[in-house]
């Protein structure tokens, strides 16, 4: 079993139109430094959730996102990672280290500091090589600070994710395809089209590509990147084989993960009785696993931190001692509509001896039907293991995950 940690750094030099994730301008947040020791105190109190009884555990991944991470300086994240392991999360050479940066956000001095800290993966956010459109959609840096970022990773011949947005208003088939082999001619191992979200009314809701480009560009991305030897593992990740990110398979393979830092998620498989609390459920156990999470606000998620830190009976922190609005005790049924959306996700699929291992036979049943019917369908195609997304299933896979919601 596999066990990620990620932290959320929620600064931006400048907010851009469409993001919807939980990151503000950093003047308008407390003092970095004031942040870094929130996150401190909350790995602190939330220790005991993953470790259990144990003085410490294997972490195999690290993922620094944000926001804008890059703009924090070494000394906080020094000092995040050595909270981790003073607390028992362990890591080491073999781990997974991503750090999220921003085009120009990052000097070769600091990239040496980051490479000596240990990270060995990172995710460029660069998104477009066409001034305009990064212009339309509010986005602070330029294609030169771009191209320098791209030529310092390559330079030392880094491992890197290339985030790519497109679907922009106004776009074409030609430039998306430029932007597509650029990532790939300088150097990225793995990349992650974003198709641009935005609701209804959103001033760059207007001049999308007509619906029939966007099926196009869909496809053109799954093209060009295959015929440059890049595998489609996930719906929307892209890597060259070897490259998979090992963070975001946890998500997608029922693995356990700790969030710290504002917005973030976790999830716990089975909590068993050894745990001093309350009783959960008759048994006092969690048999399905736990999720929880923090605020998206910055300012409750302050509060929330400073309240639990001065509170004496919290020597730690568990789940269910959280407000009920950020805690969820999984049901049997919520954690099988996790187990299928999250395998069929995946280029390799849902595996049914997996399915059958994990559930009652009367889920198992429940699941297995519907899976039979949407290939019926044409939505799913049948592996050696069991059941995958085929590509007109993967075109409407929140419909398909929505038959599988149980
Ligand atoms: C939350 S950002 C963090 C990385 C980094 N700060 C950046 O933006 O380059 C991760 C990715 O989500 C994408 N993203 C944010 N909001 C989006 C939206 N509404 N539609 C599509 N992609 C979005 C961003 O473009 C970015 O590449
Ligand atoms: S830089 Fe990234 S995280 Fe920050 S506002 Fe823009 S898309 Fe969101």
């Amino acid at each position: 079993m596999s066990f990620g940690v990620y932290f959320h750094i929620p600064y931006c030099i400048q907010r851009c139109t469409y993001c919807d994730f939980a990151t503000y301008e950093q003047t308008q947040l407390l003092p970095p430094d004031s942040y870094t020791q929130l996150v401190m105190k909350e790995i602190f109190l939330k220790r005991k959730i993953f470790l259990g009884n144990s003085k410490s555990r294997k972490v195999d991944t690290i993922y620094f996102g944000g926001g804008t991470p890059s703009l924090f300086s070494i000394e906080n994240i020094v000092l995040l990672l050595n909270t981790l392991s003073r607390e028992g999360f362990l890591y080491g050479p073999e781990t997974e280290m991503t750090m999220e940066i921003n085009p120009g956000t990052v000097s070769e001095e600091k990239l040496n500091d980051y490479l000596r800290l240990g990270f060995n993966r990172f995710s460029i956010g660069a998104q477009t090589f066409n001034s305009a459109h990064l212009k339309r959609v509010h986005r602070e840096h330029s294609i030169d600070q771009t191209l320098d970022t791209l030529a310092l990773f390559k330079k030392y011949n880094l491992n890197f994710n290339f985030d790519l947005l497109f679907g922009l208003p106004h776009q074409t088939i030609e430039e998306l395809i430029y932007d597509v082999n650029q990532a790939v001619s300088l150097g990225s191992t793995h990349i992650s089209p974003y198709y641009l979200t935005v609701p209804e009314g959103h001033p760059l809701s207007k001049n999308r590509p007509p619906e029939d480009a966007q099926i196009e560009m869909f496809e053109i991305i799954e093209k060009e990147l295959s015929l440059s030897g890049f595998h489609r593992y996930e719906i929307s990740n892209y890597s060259k084989p070897g490259f998979e990110s090992k963070h975001n398979h946890l998500y997608w393979t029922d693995q356990e993960y700790a969030g710290f830092g504002l917005s973030s998620h976790s999830y716990v498989k089975k909590m068993a009785t050894e745990f001093p609390s309350e009783p959960l459920n008759q048994n006092n156990k969690i048999p399905w696993g736990s999720r929880f999470w923090n605020p998206n606000n910055i300012k409750i998620y302050t509060q929330e931190i400073q309240t639990q830190t001065q509170n004496p009976e919290f020597q730690f922190i568990y789940p269910w001692q959280l407000e009920s609005k950020y805690y969820e005790i999984l049901e049997e049924n919520q954690a099988l509509t996790d187990f299928c959306h999250i395998f069929l996700r995946l280029a390799q699929g849902l595996d049914l001896e997996q399915l059958r291992n994990k559930f009652s036979e009367v889920s198992f049943n429940l699941a297995t039907t519907q899976l039979e019917k949407l290939h019926g369908e044409g939505l799913l195609a049948k592996t050696s293991k069991g059941f995958t997304l085929t590509a007109r299933g993967k075109m409407i896979s929140n419909f398909v995950f929505q038959r599988l919601t149980f």
